[in-house]
């Protein structure tokens, strides 16, 4: 599970607090789902995670991801231009069709009458899977970025699916309204995943599914290190941890990755498991939240904006590089090995 409302405190920062007030420890520009501080357990505001609060070491005992485009924003301008090339260079590495069917099998997309919200559906890939048993007029895309939605358009089969521009922590549907939530590859972005799960599960029926599809932390290092300046990546405990606190039952996590990593985890997975749950109520979440703290069209400074962005492309950059690495390792490795 995660750490987030851990009571207890961990050892080293035990030791920071018995050492009396700590120094500024740094400038802390992370994002975080954590919502407490691990050394006090006292709730973390969410305006202390923005560039130039400074922090003690006792707040965060520990380094402090930064996810330097796990922001609306940042997440935006990131979608402006990948969009263009999204669909041919960003899915083939990540993405493939038989993983798009694999992380779908457990939304039990098995009527064509089902009502359909693809949350961060993005240039429509995982909605093309969708439609493949359901009415594209059950089924709605929704993304904050145009661009990528403008791709998602020129798309025959999508044609008659609704597109919608908005925002994955506040849906723009009423409560109790679809039969499936599904959101691939999209929670890495939010500045707040918990409430993005909160809202998936408002959405819903009664007795409707979540599909949530998204990236597995590295654990070898140097993946890891370029992981965590780029955006989140949760751990599998994280994922079911959200689910649950939002108040989905029967919470299952499938590993998924692309054929030619023969079952290798250690570097990440942009796209690593597909996590399911069943809202058992109508009516919201049991989950209370205050207001959201980012938006898309929020206020921002353009120089922390642009330092972010540069330093979080130049991360992801490593990432492209990773699945032709392991590629190449799979054509020169002997068959059923591992590798
Ligand atoms: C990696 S793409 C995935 C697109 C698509 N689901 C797919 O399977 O190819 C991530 C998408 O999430 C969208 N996104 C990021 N943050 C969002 C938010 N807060 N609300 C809605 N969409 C968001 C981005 O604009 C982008 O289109």
């Amino acid at each position: 599970m995660g750490d987030d409302d851990s009571t207890t405190m961990p050892a080293e920062a035990a030791a920071v607090v018995a050492a009396g007030d700590p120094k500024p420890w740094k400038a802390e520009y992370a994002k975080s789902s954590r919502s407490h501080c691990r050394a006090c357990s006292k709730p973390i505001s969410k305006d202390t995670f923005r560039l130039g609060h400074m922090q003690h070491a006792q707040q965060f005992a520990g380094f402090m991801p930064p996810r330097f485009i796990q922001h609306k924003q940042e997440a935006f301008w990131f979608y402006r231009f990948l969009s263009i090339v999204y669909d041919h260079v960003i899915n083939p590495g990540h993405w493939t069709e038989d993983m798009r069917e694999e992380a779908l099998e457990p939304a039990d997309l098995n009527d064509p009458d089902l009502v359909v919200l693809d949350v961060g559906g993005g240039t429509g890939f995982t909605t093309l899977g969708i439609v493949k048993t359901v009415d594209a007029k059950n089924v709605t895309i929704l993304d904050q970025s145009p661009h990528q939605l403008a791709k998602a358009k020129e798309k025959e089969a999508l044609q008659e699916c609704n597109k919608v521009e908005g925002d994955a922590e506040d849906l723009p549907f009423q409560t109790d309204y679809a039969d499936r939530y599904i959101s691939a590859g999209s929670i890495e972005y939010w500045p707040d995943p918990q409430r993005g799960i909160k809202e998936a599960y408002r959405v819903l029926k009664k007795g409707g599914k979540a599909c949530l599809i998204g990236p597995v932390h590295p654990t070898f290092w140097l993946s890891r290190f370029f992981a965590d300046v780029w955006m989140l990546f949760p751990t599998e405990e994280e994922y079911i941890d959200w689910f649950t606190k939002a108040g989905f039952q029967d919470v299952q996590l499938k590993r998924i990755g692309p054929k030619w990593y023969r079952g290798v985890r250690r570097h990440g997975l942009i796209m690593g498991c597909s996590v399911t749950g069943i809202k058992p109520e109508s009516g919201d979440s049991p989950l209370q939240m205050g207001p959201k703290a980012e938006d898309v069209k929020g206020p921002w400074n353009p120089i922390s904006f642009a330092y972010r962005f540069v330093i979080g492309v130049l991360a992801a950059s490593y990432f492209v590089l990773v699945p032709i690495y392991m590629w190449l390792k799979d054509l020169v490795m002997p068959k059923g090995q591992p590798i």
